[in-house]
């Protein structure tokens, strides 16, 4: 049979020249768009009527099925005003460098199969690492997400602070607001719940240092074994950096691994007038940070970084009869020895690729916005009556809730949910909502380069416009 030539390959050849048009067209038009578009259920219905055919059918076909009913049907996290979760803005050279990466399809799980992919991933690991402050002998590999980043780190610390005797009496410290990811990994990597102590946050939803101590203190004295702290810089809920210094100063003291959540905020280090933020960060043993958060790439892509490369090699490296081929030399890595996976894409190139079109400064840029468009809506909030921040801008990130005079407490958290969801459902611009302090609160994260002042004063005015019409309802 013939794959790579043939009648096949000119059909497609075809289509996907109408593709990579009709891909720039959707991303020029993405403010015109709806942020939010889900199946309706003649659409499923379609989708799940197909089946899985005997006999294929025409790409073309296909294709125009996929455009339709699977692709116009999401969230558009990389729209200007997609302000939920943490959104995706993507770079249109991180799509490029994906598809050409796909088309090569290169494994970067040894050096010996894609030396190329391997420089270039030791490079981007690098610049990193010369980021964060480590020091010689760092290292580390790009993973899925920050999820996958957290596990990773959190085995090499398993490993490297524990003996087999000691997981069971062993304690990983938390923050309130550290990304469930953590304790997932934790899991994942065999700690039971009461393993993990979640430490209490301050007014400013950063790990309380008093609390974090005296958890330490009492763990100690009761014969259990500490062994990590998880530190987050950008939080998921607040954007609120932890007290990097003081924690890397405790976990000196102590013995402890420190770890770094900075899926979303570790991208700060990027920005020349923001860096300083993240001062701590280079004591810690190891770091997760998330390139298609803020560094504007498409998604699987973030990085697992450690301040001594041994530390992954010393739990991940195997070497079975069948890959000794591929052994290494002098400066050269096999990434299958550095984490979980053997087979994986290369995802550093797109990135790499965006660095070097691009260049830091202009990325640099991005994260400056990004700060400068939260503060911008919670200037916009302030000024409206009825309106309460409960986070100030941090990085990105600002909350706030409607809660005017005359609304008992036990209504807010309905209001709140009840706007979150009509502007939304109106595709102007997506506002979800988290909880603080026991409060439902709205929450803007605003990323996107392309996002402009006007765009967030528009959305705080719509925002305002759904409080008043709902108030008035439930007041009615
Ligand atoms: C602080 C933090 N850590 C970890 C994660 C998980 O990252 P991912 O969704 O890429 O697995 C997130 C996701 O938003 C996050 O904000």
């Amino acid at each position: 049979m013939e794959i790579y030539r043939g009648e096949m390959a000119a059909e497609l050849g075809d289509v996907m020249k109408g593709f990579v048009d009709l891909a720039l067209g959707f991303y020029e038009g993405l403010k015109e768009r709806p942020v939010f578009s889900e199946a309706d259920e003649e659409t499923v219905a379609r989708l799940r009527g197909r089946g899985i055919p005997e006999s294929g059918r025409p790409l073309r076909e296909v294709f125009e099925e996929m455009m339709r009913d699977v692709y116009a049907n999401q969230s558009l996290v990389q729209h200007p005003r997609c302000f939920a979760c943490v959104p995706s803005p993507v770079s249109l050279y991180s799509w490029m460098g994906d598809v050409m990466t796909n088309a090569f399809d290169p494994h970067a799980g040894s050096w010996i199969n894609a030396s190329g992919a391997g420089c270039v991933e030791q490079e981007v690991i690098r610049w990193m690492c010369g980021l964060a402050g480590y020091p010689e002998g760092s290292g580390g590999l790009f993973v899925s997400g920050g999820s996958m980043a957290n596990l990773t780190a959190l085995t090499a610390a398993r490993d490297r602070k524990l003996t087999y005797e000691e997981r069971d009496r062993a304690v990983a410290y938390v923050s309130e607001q550290t990304h469930s990811s953590v304790a997932k990994g934790l899991h994942i990597i065999g700690f039971r719940p009461d393993q993990v102590r979640k430490v209490p946050t301050d007014r400013e939803f950063r790990m309380d240092m008093k609390a974090l101590r005296q958890a330490v203190a009492e763990d100690l004295s009761a014969g259990r074994k500490p062994f990590a702290v998880i530190a987050t810089a950008g939080t998921t809920n607040t954007g609120s950096i932890d007290p990097l210094e003081d924690i890397g100063a405790l976990c000196r003291e102590y013995g402890l691994w420190m770890h770094v959540d900075g899926a979303y905020g570790a991208s700060v280090l990027v920005s020349k007038k923001y860096r300083g933020r993240l001062k701590g960060i280079e004591l810690s043993d190891s770091l997760s940070w998330d390139a298609h958060k803020w560094l504007m790439q498409t998604y699987g892509c973030s990085a697992v970084l450690v301040r001594d490369v041994s530390s992954l090699a010393r739990c991940f490296a195997v070497h079975p009869e069948y890959l000794k081929d591929a052994s290494v030399g002098e400066g050269e890595v096999n990434f299958w020895d550095l984490g979980p996976e053997l087979t994986r894409p290369a995802r550093s190139l797109k990135l790499w690729m965006t660095l070097q079109v691009m260049g830091t400064d202009a990325l640099g840029q991005v994260i400056d916005h990004g700060c400068h468009l939260a503060k911008t809506a919670e200037n916009a909030i302030r000024s409206l009556p009825g309106w309460e921040i409960i986070s100030p801008a941090a990085q990105a990130i600002v909350n706030f809730r409607f809660a005017p005079a005359g609304v008992p407490e036990r209504e807010l958290d309905a209001l709140n949910q009840e706007i979150s969801r009509a502007i939304s459902a109106g595709g102007f611009a997506q506002v979800l909502t988290t909880e603080l302090n026991g409060k439902k609160v709205l929450r803007i994260c605003a990323l996107n380069p392309e996002t402009t002042d006007g765009d967030i004063r528009k959305t705080v005015e719509l925002l305002d416009r759904l409080a008043r019409r709902f108030q008035g309802r439930a007041s009615a």
